[in-house]
């Protein structure tokens, strides 16, 4: 039986009953509809809109609808929506009293309400991983202060850095992610109920007792506004989406660095998948599928964009489509962050092949360039020089740092002796000791930030 059926002759179509349901996806919502139901029927028994009697017969009743469902003895199935589910049962197990529920109350404040709990909730999740990821590349900073790398421009070998600074970089990206989930939290949390269907209620409510009772800072200020605005779920889904972005960067990293090719990482075993063909394979399936997924979340971002750019003030059913997108993002974004978390907690550094490649390729010459306009040569000049000693080197299958001084003078007298301990690889890369730089002071002293920051949330 449907909430609405009075005004109808005959009961819907089985095919439209299908299509229009979303139980069996918004059943997720059912702790945060009971939640919410539970603060609306105190309020309204506060207010005087209910009795006290009724008031308290309808708490008990949804606190112990809430607990069946909970132990699994009351299944969520034949219903339009979660709403209309727990109210009906309420009414099965109440009578009467259950029917007064839906007093200054419609499903559309209802289920805006019952979103922003959810999606509060899931912030709060959110901020839990990637704390956990960040506390691990830290972890994996600290022990790496005396690693050099190499550090890639084009994918092709620019400077030696210090490894740490490697995962410090990423530890700044999910920082920022961390940061866009709270303040997310903190702007969405504001309480639609009371909003009523969209142009808010004749009776006495007393809103603010329903925010304090469900924990939200303030009441939403227009009731057009309230019941139609999904913002704050396509916030969740950019943040995800840039999360997901940051993840599937570090992912391609592991896929590359763990390739015989390079071999800087190792993937283990337990964390690694092989070929039903090649005997030898040992393949990144983890890291491919997060780097995979990271399509998914933009497409659900892009779909609830679109979803609700051409919707007229104020509710449309079109709004139902904001669930399934954002569970699987949801779904999908924990997934991601907890198996790399586990992940790069159990990699292994090649510490001397990313010592050994962090020197080829010339990734001194910056160093070079540099000695000379340090000692007055101008910039663009020292530049064109240290490119000829750079074209000598290829010329002669030679290094910067085996090249003797005699070879290094006849570009330009310029050069003395110290040059040859200007352009080691360990040298180039404790050079840049500005602040956010390559040197173990500068990745350390970044290293303390970052976790000074990450104690504020
Ligand atoms: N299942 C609906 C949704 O998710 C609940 C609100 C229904 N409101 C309505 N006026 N039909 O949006």
């Amino acid at each position: 039986m449907k909430l609405w059926q009075g005004r109808f002759a005959a009961p819907m179509a089985q095919d439209a009953d299908d299509f229009n349901q979303s139980l069996p996806f918004d059943k997720k919502l059912y702790r945060a509809d009971v939640t919410a139901s539970i603060a609306h029927a105190t309020m309204l028994g506060k207010c005087g809109i209910l009795t006290a009697e009724e008031s308290e017969k309808i708490v008990t009743g949804l606190n112990a609808v809430l607990s069946d469902i909970e132990s699994g003895a009351l299944a969520m199935e034949q219903a339009e929506d979660i709403h209309s589910f727990v109210e009906g049962e309420l009414v099965k197990r109440i009578g009467d009293a259950g029917k007064k529920l839906h007093t200054a109350r419609s499903r559309n404040d209802q289920v805006a309400t019952d979103m922003r709990l959810y999606v509060r909730e899931s912030c709060d999740k959110a901020i839990d991983l990637l704390k956990a990821l960040i506390m691990v590349l830290c972890e994996r900073a600290r022990e790496s202060n005396s690693y050099i790398m190499p550090g890639f421009t084009h994918l092709r070998k620019a400077q030696p850095i210090n490894c740490a600074q490697y995962f410090n970089a990423y530890s700044e990206m999910f920082l920022r992610d961390l940061d866009r989930f709270s303040a997310l939290r903190k702007r969405m949390n504001v309480l639609p109920l009371g909003s009523a269907a969209l142009a808010g209620t004749s009776y006495p409510v007393d809103r603010d007792y329903t925010a304090s009772l469900l924990g939200f800072d303030e009441v939403s200020q227009n009731s057009l506004d309230a019941v139609s605005d999904r913002d704050f779920v396509a916030e969740y889904l950019f943040n995800a989406s840039l999360v997901m972005a940051h993840l599937s960067r570090l992912c391609e990293d592991t896929i590359l660095y763990t390739s015989e090719e390079f071999g800087y990482w190792n993937i283990p075993d337990e964390y690694s998948t092989g070929s039903s063909i090649m005997p030898q394979k040992k393949n990144p399936d983890l890291p491919e599928l997060v780097r995979g997924k990271t399509g998914r979340v933009y497409g659900h971002l892009m779909g609830i964009l679109t979803t609700i750019k051409g919707l007229p003030l104020a509710y449309n059913k079109d709004l139902q489509e904001d669930k399934e997108s954002f569970f699987d993002t949801e779904t999908t974004l924990f997934s991601c962050v907890s198996i790399y978390t586990a992940l790069l907690e159990k990699i292994t550094l090649n510490v001397n092949t990313m010592y050994e490649s962090a020197g080829e390729g010339y990734s001194t010459a910056t160093d070079v360039a540099d000695y000379l306009a340090k000692r007055g040569v101008p910039f663009r000049d020292a530049h064109a020089i240290t490119g000829r000693l750079v074209r000598y080197c290829i010329e002669n299958r030679k290094t910067l740092p085996n090249l003797t001084l005699e070879e290094y003078r006849a570009q330009s007298d310029v050069f003395e002796s110290d040059v040859l301990n200007a352009v080691t690889t360990r040298a180039s890369a404790e050079g840049r000791n500005s602040a956010g730089g390559s040197s173990k002071a500068a990745t350390k002293a970044a290293l303390a930030s970052i976790r000074r920051r990450l104690k504020k949330y």
